[in-house]
């Protein structure tokens, strides 16, 4: 070897020693480097069996390269030796599983119209879908209230400015799922009929109990000799399969234009289990009686029938409407006093569910 190449060798052994220090990660590489390049049978030490023997100028020269070597070497681990490696805790584990990044969930009113859809599906009923701002006749006049029949103002109504159709007359904002019954009618045409119509609905309303847009969900039953046994037992099913076994529904006396009788349904409170009163003797706030309304309900009224052109004379039905949020805010264990919460779109809420 020429003193060129002895030169480029001895760099090269003192810039691959210098760079696996650096990147020594214990104090024990970093010995075991100290010997294998300084140690007195080490890389460094050895070198000198390349000097050819007699060759004083070579010997010179080289003495000198290789003490900066040394030095150089020497150096570098006190260096590192200063700023040690980096504690065991502080490394990359490339094996590791990865962070997963944080992921949504349903609404949980979404989740209810998941929940709900399923229950009815299992005992034969279709879900329709009907317009969200429809014509005054399917959400007014088809229900047996005429233009301007007082009934009409227990909806507060969203109005549309539009022209007036001639048959249908002016558009709304449905206010109640109810739109749906006449609709319904028309497409099946012959009964039987057994439709579960979930959508939104909006009224000039806001409060605790209240929001100017919520949901609905309207069960029809058409059929021939439809009871109010089977709207009943229709009710006690979903109050069982929504709320658990102990839950059952009750009647009560009301008025609707669109049924006859006509009832208002209220379910067991699940905060009580019905009795009106908590373990502590305390009256239960919730619903003072044991019972809560959550919607409305009858046996289909004639002119109803009529006007979705089926005969009143050889078919009856039952329908019954409800509020998504009020039924939901009812599970056991939720204890939503505030349903305008859900639409607060405030994470902590929503994450809870
Ligand atoms: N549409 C009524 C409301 O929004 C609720 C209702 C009452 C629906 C009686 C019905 C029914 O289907 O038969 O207040």
């Amino acid at each position: 070897m020429d003193n060129q190449q002895l030169r480029e060798k001895l760099l090269n052994l003192k810039n691959e020693a210098i760079a696996l220090i650096q990147d020594a990660k214990s104090e024990a590489e970093l010995e075991r480097l100290r010997v294998v390049y300084l140690g007195r049978k080490g890389k460094i030490n050895k070198f000198v069996g390349n000097i050819k023997k007699g060759d004083e100028s070579q010997k010179r020269e080289f003495g000198t390269l290789l003490n900066d070597a040394k030095i150089a070497v020497q150096e570098a681990l006190e260096s590192k030796t200063k700023n040690p490696p980096a504690s065991s805790e502080d490394w990359i584990d490339v094996t590791l599983p990865a962070k997963r990044p944080p992921l949504g969930h349903l609404h949980p009113v979404t989740q209810a119209i998941d929940e709900i859809t399923k229950i009815f599906e299992r005992i034969g009923f279709v879900r329709a879908r009907y317009p969200e701002v429809d014509y005054d006749y399917y959400v007014f006049s088809a229900l047996n209230m005429p233009a301007n029949h007082p009934a009409r103002d227990e909806w507060e109504t969203f109005f549309i400015k539009s022209p007036k159709h001639p048959k249908y007359g002016g558009l709304v904002l449905t206010t109640h799922t109810s739109n749906g019954q006449v609709r319904e009618m028309e497409r099946v045409g012959k009964p039987p009929i057994r439709m579960l119509n979930i959508a939104k609905c909006y009224r000039r309303q806001q409060d605790a109990t209240h929001t100017s847009m919520f949901h609905q969900f309207e069960i029809l039953v058409i059929d021939e000799n439809i009871t109010i046994q089977h709207l009943k037992g229709t009710l006690d099913y979903f109050a069982r399969e929504f709320y658990g076994k102990e839950i059952s529904a009750r009647l009560r006396p009301f008025h609707f234009q669109f049924t006859e009788p006509s009832f208002e349904v209220d379910f067991t409170c699940t905060i009580c289990q019905g009795k009106g009163q908590l373990d502590t003797g305390e009256r239960c706030r919730f619903c003072k009686s044991g019972w809560l309304e959550v919607g409305g309900a009858g046996m289909v009224h004639p002119a109803v029938l009529q006007a979705g052109g089926i005969d009143p004379k050889m078919y009856t039905g039952f329908a019954f409407g409800m509020g998504v949020e009020r039924a939901y805010r009812l599970k056991p264990g939720l204890k939503l006093d505030d349903i305008r919460l859900l639409y607060s779109n405030n994470l902590e809420f929503l994450e809870q569910f």
